[in-house]
């Protein structure tokens, strides 16, 4: 079975049957990691372009270990190497990858919504790996991965997502898949962080994050997006972490198994401190290892290789 769409945008497009086939496949792929060669021929003959025109560690390698363990060609074009940078449009962009007959490309861009004019005008698949202040469904795909990794399931967990929302495609993302997946879901930032559309989301928004730790089975963390930001936000990053950042004083009193999850790149001594970011329920390293099998599921799912998931 394979998702019965070209792209994969937004978390809004998918429905809860789509995402539980994303999440099953990327546990029959997830076995690939442990085997001393890491290749399955399941995209033999298959070409994707990683188009990353804004920084990315995670995503962006994550996108290239799995194209590359599914035997697909990958070529990796940043800000820089492309022809955006002398002012090529979008539109153009796609007409001339698809004069490549290349089958996915993968998009970060620090424009919302860039990722879906792209796919309009394109033949191949087009997967958003983050656009400006939208969405990033991967990330919260994978995340969804690791808390049913973790927890055993997904659906009537409570889960506080705390920072930067207004800034976060993370926080928009996961709200969106948490939503659909059954979780209650409980937002902690200083009001300035809040969107001004919050209420068009079945979401909680609470001030205190003393309390709200001690309720929830998961606490996600957010980057501070200082780069995103026009104006202060807030009076001192000293007082936004004394406030809302994660030290191992504020989480004495937390559940022993709740976990804790950033989407990274983490801010040691912000949002989280350095000791709490090396707790054994501190599953960053987790998150990260389960983007390559979920983005193998997803260009699997998406591309249509002919071998049967897992190689
Ligand atoms: N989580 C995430 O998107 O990280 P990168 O910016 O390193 O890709």
């Amino acid at each position: 079975m394979f998702l019965k769409r070209k792209d994969l945008l937004t978390i809004r497009d998918l429905d809860v049957e789509e995402i539980k086939l994303i999440l099953e496949t990327a546990s029959s792929f997830e076995e690939i990691l442990t085997r001393p060669i890491k290749k399955v021929p399941t995209l033999r003959g298959k070409t994707i372009v990683n188009f990353f025109l804004e920084p990315s560690t995670r995503t962006r390698s994550s996108f290239e270990l799995a194209a590359k363990m599914l035997s697909a060609e990958l070529i990796n074009i940043s800000a820089k190497t492309s022809a955006v940078a002398k002012g090529e449009s979008l539109k153009d962009t796609a007409k001339t990858f698809e004069a490549m007959k290349i089958d996915a490309l993968v998009i970060r861009h620090s424009s919302s919504g860039a990722p879906h004019l792209l796919a309009k005008f394109a033949n191949f698949s087009v997967i958003n790996a983050g656009d400006g202040t939208h969405e990033h469904p991967t990330q919260a795909l994978l995340d969804l991965f690791t808390i049913k990794k973790k927890l055993g399931k997904i659906s009537g967990l409570k889960i506080a997502i705390v920072g930067d929302i207004l800034h976060s495609r993370v926080a928009r993302s996961n709200i969106l898949a948490f939503n659909k997946m059954g979780v209650k879901v409980t937002l902690v930032a200083p009001p300035t962080l809040i969107p001004l559309d919050i209420e068009a989301l079945d979401v909680e928004v609470r001030y205190n994050l003393n309390e709200v730790i001690k309720e929830v089975d998961v606490v996600y963390l957010l980057r501070i997006q200082l780069e995103r930001q026009a104006e202060a936000l807030f009076p001192s990053i000293r007082e936004y972490s004394s406030l809302f950042g994660l030290n191992l004083e504020r989480i004495r009193e937390i559940k022993p198994n709740t976990l804790i999850m950033h989407p990274g790149p983490i801010n040691r001594g912000i949002e989280i401190s350095a000791e709490v970011a090396e707790l054994p329920n501190a599953i960053i390293a987790d998150q990260v290892e389960s983007g390559i099998s979920v983005r193998m599921a997803l260009l699997y799912l998406l591309l249509g290789g002919k071998t049967g998931g897992g190689g």
